[in-house]
């Protein structure tokens, strides 16, 4: 008897897709997206295949996982995400998904194991994702070998951890290598978390960035911000005044006598980095 393939649809959002480029086409330069990009469903999931699913994302800090089998977990979207700490001090990143029948193994958001152990049915893996334990009901020819966890591209830097659900993530050296540069006085390796707060903003994604992008905004809804920071970080912004300049160029003579890094470093279009003083300078 032979067996008939099983068609699956390749991509249900591929019209979604052309209508998304269509709409960035008539984007007007200046103005926001199209409003779809805000609150249409398929452009939403469109984001999660090519953003999320793609690009390099900040996941938490070393400090969090500071010994042999602490975790955090996360939801990247629909994809439930464990990152630990390994023997030898080594963080890795796996799927949150036991290879059995698909329980999510550690159901808390952070801890500490000595292995990971699968709530349903026991399951064991060691923390470099291996296969240790499949009780006995899976015979014994049952390769355990070929069943360890999902293993999630995982990059450390700075005290940052960075996880890549893509197949082949993107390039990701340049920024990892300021960031290591920028924060090594700091040994944020050994720093300890000392308070945390979760605040979540019922809206697209897209409206968070934007609004964390421009400090138009500042003077209006944050003048207490203002009273310290600038609204640029950059001698070279056409805001920044000659005393922001002035102060700059004196504390960064101090700084260079402390080898802490200052100067703005930009990576790409995604990312920069900068030391800027906290005064009283005002910019207006
Ligand atoms: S689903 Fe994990 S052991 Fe069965």
């Amino acid at each position: 008897m032979t067996t008939q393939p099983i068609t699956l649809i390749d991509d249900p959002l591929a019209a979604a897709r052309q209508s998304t480029i269509d709409l960035l086409h008539s984007h007007q330069q200046g103005f926001s997206l199209p409003q779809p990009f805000y609150n249409d469903e398929r452009l939403y999931a469109i984001d999660m295949e090519e953003i999320f699913g793609q690009e390099w994302l900040f996941a938490g800090m070393t400090c969090e996982i500071p010994a042999k089998g602490n975790f955090i977990s996360l939801d990247i979207g629909d994809n439930p995400i464990i990152v630990l700490r390994g023997a030898e001090g080594k963080v890795a990143a796996f799927h949150n998904v036991c290879r059995h029948r698909g329980s999510r193994l550690c159901m808390k958001e952070k801890g500490k194991v000595a292995k990971l152990v699968c709530p349903y049915h026991q399951w064991t893996y060691e923390l470099d994702g291996r296969l240790l334990f499949a009780g006995s009901d899976m015979g014994d020819d049952f390769d355990l070998s070929k069943y360890g966890l999902k293993p999630v591209h995982v990059k450390t830097a700075g005290g940052f951890i960075f996880i890549s659900l893509a197949d082949v993530p993107p390039a990701f050296e340049e920024f990892p290598a300021a960031l290591d540069h920028y924060l090594a006085p700091y040994d944020m390796e050994n720093t300890k978390v000392a308070a945390e707060s979760t605040l979540i903003e019922e809206t697209n994604w897209k409206l968070v960035i934007e609004n964390n992008r421009e400090c138009y905004h500042c003077s209006g809804s944050h003048p207490e911000l203002l009273n310290s920071l600038m609204e640029f970080d950059d001698t070279e912004d056409p805001r920044a005044t000659p005393a922001y300049k002035a102060l700059v160029a004196k504390k960064g003579a101090d700084w260079d006598a402390q080898q802490v890094p200052w100067t703005m470093t930009k990576v790409g279009l995604q990312n920069r980095m900068t030391r800027t003083p906290c005064s009283m300078v005002r910019s207006r």
